[in-house]
């Protein structure tokens, strides 16, 4: 939940820190924090609560000296309020050594007190002070930076990413990781180290992910690798796939709003290379026979949030396809229930940011349990696709703003390819009708960008609902999941009461919450299709009209029934049912980013929020 940047080079780091940090910001964004060291091993940091715009004020009016190493850290606070004493840096060794981390250390308490009996003293309420005065007091016994880390990090429990550096040591960054994420980026005389990518692909693309419980120590010319116990490790680097410029806000007013016009390239991107001749194409999952892929039982699908809608989605469409049942679950609670799993039970875990604990930790249930895993990321070098037999990335570039939109789009895109896939392996789908999906999923981009036509008039209807209390949201069968992440949208950006209801629910129950002016927006299925749920849907408009709602539909091109029942209509495409979600979803994010922008909120960064959850 914290971004992480360090670097050692010719560079004044202040600037590279300062850049990582602005890339990292969505990871956290309630202080931010630096240290400088120069090549005399003289030490500076600053830091302060707030954004980094706050920082980056203060050292403007207080520049830090020169310096070409360093560490840079942007946080959401875990122990501690986001104030100045509890940012990061932490110190230890009398002020010598700095100290940066994300993640929480689990045994804090049991070490701070025997630092407190033998007589340090601490400054902060945060778990990451207790590091830093720890790794100070091993320094003093060691001698050196390399022993007394790894001495310091072997004695910590829970998850972590640190980096320090010690003023008697300039020219060197140590960092190490455990159940949190961290990135060498390999410079030519200089070498990063990143949360993510983004802290340094300005600079290099050239990328290593650091294994679970390793640490690496930089300097300009070398990259070194251990494990916890000194043992060196051998390691690989990979090619980002994206340049600086995918990661930054260009013209647009938000990243959001630069995603959401992204959404038809993030589809496509996704699709590139994995439709070949009208037959679907992954080679990612080469490690998965055919064979086996025909002895799977049951799928099991984890993820949070807007993921788990996702999942929700491709429910409806692997099984039909496939025929399989597919569960999805909340990554956090499935872990808790002790789920029944087996050789043929396939988990598919669903994460932008391939880094959200809940969903690393049930994926290592799982494959402890003997499941085979599939991870569905749109993050390189993330720890969820490192910890699964196989990873489907989804291509839909950076994603910077905490609200997911492009990678939803793909998530459900990838996930789709994956369903046809299965589909033509266990021979449930003939070669028309896979072509025939195949051809629907192809058509989506160009379908998203008419939808995007429509957002005018979406943006309208916000800002006349800029007062609006409540919001209710109402599907059927694909459309239901994007109710709730309609929902889920408006709560997050606009911070105003919104629910997604199963339209066939509302008797049961949540019919009871309709008043006169009530806005709710229904997702329409198409009329034009066997067994279509039009007609209900219908219905469930009548009633609630009859009720005073105030009904925004989201339904195709020509549908002319709904007309009579709806107060205003956002039209999209014709599209057979599984492929509506694609297009229904993109004015519902619209409305949500134009209601928070209308309401004068942070689109990029709403408050309580980060984009990558690494705690649990
Ligand atoms: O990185 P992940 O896809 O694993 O993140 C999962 C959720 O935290 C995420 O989708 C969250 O719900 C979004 N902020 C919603 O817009």
């Amino acid at each position: 939940m914290c971004g992480i940047v360090g670097y050692v080079g010719e560079r004044n780091s202040l600037d590279v820190l300062m850049g990582g940090l602005r890339r990292l910001e969505y990871r956290g964004y309630d202080s931010a924090g630096v240290a400088v060291v120069d090549d005399d091993g003289a030490m500076e940091t600053a830091k302060r609560a707030g954004k980094l715009k706050v920082l980056a004020d203060e050292l403007e009016r207080n520049p830090l000296h020169h310096g070409g190493t360093g560490i840079g850290h942007t946080r959401w606070a875990t122990h501690g309020g986001p104030t100045d004493r509890n940012a990061h840096p932490h110190l230890g060794d009398e002020g010598r050594l700095a100290l940066i981390h994300n993640g929480i250390i689990e045994n804090f308490s049991e070490l701070k007190e025997e630092l407190l009996a033998e007589g340090h003293s601490f400054e902060s309420e945060t778990d990451t002070e207790v590091a830093a005065v720890l790794l100070g007091r091993e320094y003093r016994a060691a001698g050196d930076l390399r022993t007394a880390f790894r001495n310091t990090v072997s004695r910590l429990e829970g998850a972590f990413t640190l980096l320090a550096v010690h003023r008697s040591e300039p020219g060197v960054v140590v960092g190490a990781r455990r159940n949190s994420p961290l990135v060498i980026g390999l410079g030519e005389g200089e070498n990063f180290l990143g949360s993510d990518v983004a802290a340094f692909v300005e600079y290099t693309k050239s990328a290593v992910a650091v294994g679970q419980d390793q640490i690496v120590a930089i300097t300009a010319d070398e990259v070194v690798v251990t494990d916890f116990a000194g043992e060196p490790v051998e390691f690989e680097s990979f090619e980002v796939a994206w340049d600086a410029s995918a990661a930054e806000k260009g013209g647009w007013s938000s990243f959001m709003r630069k995603e959401v016009s992204e959404q038809p390239e993030a589809v496509a991107n996704t699709l590139r290379g994995r439709v070949v001749d009208g037959a679907v194409v992954i080679p990612e999952l080469e490690g998965f026979g055919d064979d086996e892929l025909r002895g799977i039982r049951r799928i099991t699908v984890i993820a949070c949030g807007t993921a788990s809608y996702a999942g929700m989605v491709a429910k409806y469409a692997i099984e039909q396809w496939a025929r399989i049942p597919v569960e999805v679950e909340l990554s956090h609670e499935f872990r808790y229930r002790e789920p029944v799993l087996d050789a043929d039970t396939l988990v598919v875990s669903i994460s932008q940011s391939g880094e959200t604990m809940d969903t690393l930790m049930a994926v290592k249930y799982a494959r402890e349990q003997g499941a085979r895993t599939i991870s569905i990321c749109n993050t390189q070098g993330a720890t969820i696709p490192r910890e699964s037999d196989a990873v489907v990335y989804t291509h839909a570039g950076p994603e910077v703003a905490v609200a997911s939109t492009k990678a939803f789009v793909a998530q459900i895109t990838a996930l789709y390819l994956f369903g046809l896939h299965l589909a033509r392996v266990r021979g449930t789908l003939g070669e028309a009708e896979l072509a025939a999906q195949l051809a629907e999923l192809t058509a989506v981009p160009e379908k998203i960008e008419q939808v995007l036509g429509e957002a005018g008039k979406v943006a309208q209807l916000a800002h006349w609902m800029a007062d609006t209390r409540s919001v209710l949201f109402l599907g059927r069968h694909v459309g239901y999941p994007i109710a709730l992440e309609g929902a889920l949208k408006l709560k997050e950006l606009a911070y105003i009461h919104a629910e997604g209801f199963a339209a066939g629910e509302l008797k049961h129950g949540p019919i009871a919450l309709i008043e006169p002016g009530l806005p709710v927006f229904v997702v329409v299925p198409s009329p034009r299709h066997d067994r279509s749920l039009h007609p209900k849907v219908v219905s469930n408009i009548q009633e609630i009209r009859a009720r005073g709602a105030r009904v925004i539909a989201i339904a195709e091109a020509g549908d002319a029934a709904v007309l009579p029942f709806a107060d205003e209509v956002v039209r999209i495409p014709l599209a057979s049912p599984l492929f509506e979600p694609l297009l229904a979803v993109v004015p519902l994010q619209i409305f949500a980013m134009e209601l928070s922008q209308a309401k004068g909120l942070d689109v990029d960064q709403p408050r309580n929020l980060a984009k990558s959850v690494t705690v649990e």
